[in-house]
């Protein structure tokens, strides 16, 4: 290994370290769908789950069959019947169902014990626990059309799929359900998942997909979305119907984060070791759906002051903004607010009143390299100036040596130093000669 892969490596394993930690012990839910069990990547993807196993992360793998199933019947001359995007699963197709299921188990089981002599978890020993754990009923007549065997979910056993993830087992779901009067229904693994990871009180539902629905219009992933963002992308026709659909998925990944799964991932197939990244790295490479945005802003308390020093440290370095001790900073803690993404100071600025002049300086204004250009500095400048007009303050000034136009595109103009607080003239550092803006509120 190369010094630079050697240090690469080290700034990988150090940053992963926060979400080794706090991944340890929780409950994630995985839905797969059949199309990716049938993919090129499905070992890796395997691998890297039981990886995650071997962190104590508590997972259940559900699992969909649909292409192995049109195979199998296609094999066997059965012309594959669907309502829309809803399988109608006749008695004559039910043994391809059941033989499709069968085999993407035991090729999931093959793989997390006899792949792993080959693979990066040669040492360690897999348990698998599968069984009777979902309860199906009949999905009905839709349209006029009799579904049959296609089912819906209509129970967890949450109990018995706790006591086998306490016991350090992965637990792997098929896509069906069982009745008490003896009936086996095919369900959709997308609504077993959801299901599941309700029941359970999961900490993450992650779905692994390819969905077009998810990229915004230059066909980027869309990086985030609150569940009220999620419900305009729905579609309006098929929104209540079960099927394997991305469509679904989003719709019950929104159902999920309403019942308390506070983060859904939607996870690119196509990506490899997509999971991991997702899971491992602050800004992921899938989409995160949740309750709440995910970037959080408010005033800053002592506890956000190491963010805050790490944030600004390099531009005191690069003589952009003024040195500023841990002790400074401290003092005027109830200054400055700050915008955090997963724990990690991302934005800041602060406030500091002259109330009596009724005038206030924008300062230690800063948005994290990686997160520039997207408007975050717009925010954070909206909030002071809001924060401002509440205070009475009339007028507003900062001083700035490399960011005079960014403030005059808000509305500053350039004014003298006689023009600021008579404390603050004292303060001017006449070496960094600074540019002094200012913005009337009135
Ligand atoms: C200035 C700063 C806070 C803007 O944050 P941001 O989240 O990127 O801001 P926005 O997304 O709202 O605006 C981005 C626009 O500002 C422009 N911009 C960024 N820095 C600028 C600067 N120093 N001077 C002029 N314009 C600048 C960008 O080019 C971009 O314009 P474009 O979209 O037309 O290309 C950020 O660049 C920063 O942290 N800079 C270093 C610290 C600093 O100078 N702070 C101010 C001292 S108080």
């Amino acid at each position: 290994m190369s010094n630079t892969d050697n240090q690469s490596f080290i700034d990988c394993f150090r940053n992963a370290a926060p979400y080794i930690h706090a991944h340890h012990g929780k409950t994630f839910v995985l839905q797969i769908g059949g199309d990716v069990v049938a993919s090129d990547a499905f070992t890796h993807l395997i691998h890297d789950l039981a990886l995650l196993n071997s962190l104590s992360i508590k997972l259940v793998i559900v699992f969909g069959a649909r292409p192995q199933i049109d195979a199998l019947l296609k094999e066997r001359n059965i012309t594959p019947l669907y309502n829309g995007a809803l399988r109608v699963t006749d008695e004559a197709s039910m043994s391809s169902v059941k033989q499709a299921v069968g085999d993407v188990k035991f090729q999931i089981e093959a793989l997390l014990s006899m792949g792993l002599p080959n693979s990066p978890m040669e040492e360690s020993a897999i348990k698998v626990a599968s069984g009777n754990y979902v309860t199906g009923r009949p999905y009905g007549v839709v349209n006029g059309i009799d579904l049959e065997l296609t089912g819906k979910v209509r129970s967890v056993e949450k109990e018995t799929i706790n006591a086998r993830l306490g016991a350090g087992e992965i637990v792997l779901v098929p896509p069906m359900g069982y009745s008490v009067t003896g009936e086996i229904f095919n369900l959709s693994s997308i609504e077993v998942a959801a299901q599941v990871a309700i029941d359970l009180s999961a900490d993450k539902l992650i779905m692994i997909n390819h969905d077009s629905l998810l990229k915004n219009e230059n066909g980027e992933t869309i990086r985030q979305l609150t569940c009220e963002q999620a419900k305009t992308k729905l579609d309006p026709v098929n929104k209540n119907h079960i099927d394997e659909t991305p469509s679904t998925a989003l719709a019950l990944g929104i159902k999920a984060c309403k019942a308390g799964v506070n983060r859904i991932h939607y996870i690119d197939q196509n990506i490899d070791g997509g999971v991991l990244q997702e899971l491992f790295t602050r800004d992921g490479v899938g989409t995160l759906l949740s309750g709440t945005p995910f970037d959080t802003i408010h005033q800053a308390t002592v506890n956000d002051i190491g963010g805050i020093l790490e944030l600004i440290e390099p531009l005191e370095e690069q003589g952009v903004l003024v040195k500023r001790s841990r002790e400074k900073i401290e003092i005027d803690i109830d200054d400055y607010i700050v915008l955090v993404r997963d724990g990690s100071v991302i934005a800041c600025a602060a406030l500091h009143q002259y109330p009596e002049e009724k005038v206030a300086e924008i300062a230690c204004m800063v948005v994290h390299p990686d997160y520039q250009k997207q408007e975050k500095g717009e925010l954070l400048y909206e909030l002071m100036e809001t924060l401002a007009i509440k205070g009475e303050i009339k007028t507003l000034f900062l001083l700035t040596t490399q960011t005079v136009h960014w403030f005059i595109e808000k509305g500053f103009v350039e004014a003298q130093l006689e023009d600021l607080p008579v404390k603050k003239q004292t303060l001017y550092n006449y070496q960094r000669n600074s540019k002094i803006l200012i913005k009337s509120l009135d």
